[in-house]
């Protein structure tokens, strides 16, 4: 299967160049935010990484895997675009054949990540790839849908601007805690973020973690758990 990422692959970072964007934040802090929203809602639940399998799906050219992927206990990626794929120390990396089937075991991992995955997927097969990752995931393991916020208006324009989001749909943080609940994860919480640009988060980030339960941050994750 070819995918319209291959396209976009040997240009990608310079596609994604916006000076609204770029005034916000730089490229590595969309990656690094996350990161650090991953890491603090694992320590909230006093879990060690290091006893954490993870795998991010739609994992591209694996930035966030990068920042993660020396901490948990092993980590994957997979990708249904074999150009974006990058080779990465310390992750298994593989080519996804189909939009809504994820080349893994049932039961092979504690956490899964989609990040800024969903809104390139067919609304058809959202549910069907939602199941694949509840599939994969273990008893108890979490499942992370991380996402532009169309309830953001800079969020609505970075995305409008940008010619890797031609066939951009965005969904709201209602419709993933809906796709969760409907591939069988519970209790799906919604933490919203990027409401801040760089700058200023690094001198008042407590700031953005006390709005994280209001709808408007550049974008949210919601985190939904296998019964
Ligand atoms: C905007 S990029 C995000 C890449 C990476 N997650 C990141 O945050 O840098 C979207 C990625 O989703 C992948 N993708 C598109 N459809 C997918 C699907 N059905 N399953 C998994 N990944 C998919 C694309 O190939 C692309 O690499």
């Amino acid at each position: 299967m070819s995918s319209e990422f291959d396209s976009y692959s040997a240009r990608y970072a310079e596609l994604l160049k916006d000076p609204l964007r770029d005034g916000f934040a730089s490229a590595a802090f969309f990656h690094a935010r996350k990161w650090i929203l991953i890491d603090e809602y694992w320590r909230r639940r006093g879990r060690a990484l290091s006893a954490i399998d993870w795998l991010d799906i739609g994992c591209g050219q694996g930035d966030l895997l990068r920042l993660g992927a020396g901490q948990f206990r092993s980590a994957a990626g997979c990708d249904p675009s074999k150009e974006m794929l990058r080779p990465l120390a310390g992750a298994v990396l593989k080519h996804q054949e189909s939009p809504a089937s994820l080349p893994f075991a049932d039961g092979n991992f504690d956490f899964a990540t989609a990040v800024c995955v969903y809104h390139h997927v067919d609304a058809g097969l959202q549910p069907q790839l939602t199941a694949e990752a509840a599939r994969v995931l273990r008893p108890g393991g979490v499942l992370a849908l991380i996402e532009h916020n169309p309830w953001n208006p800079l969020t609505r324009a970075i995305v409008r601007r940008s010619p890797v989001d031609v066939d951009a749909h965005l969904l709201t943080a209602g419709r993933c805690r809906e796709l969760a609940r409907g591939a069988g994860l519970e209790a799906p919480a919604t933490e919203y973020f990027l409401y801040l640009p760089e700058f200023l988060f690094r001198h008042v980030g407590a700031v953005e973690r006390a709005l994280r339960g209001f709808p408007l941050g550049g974008q949210y994750a919601v985190f939904a758990r296998k019964p």
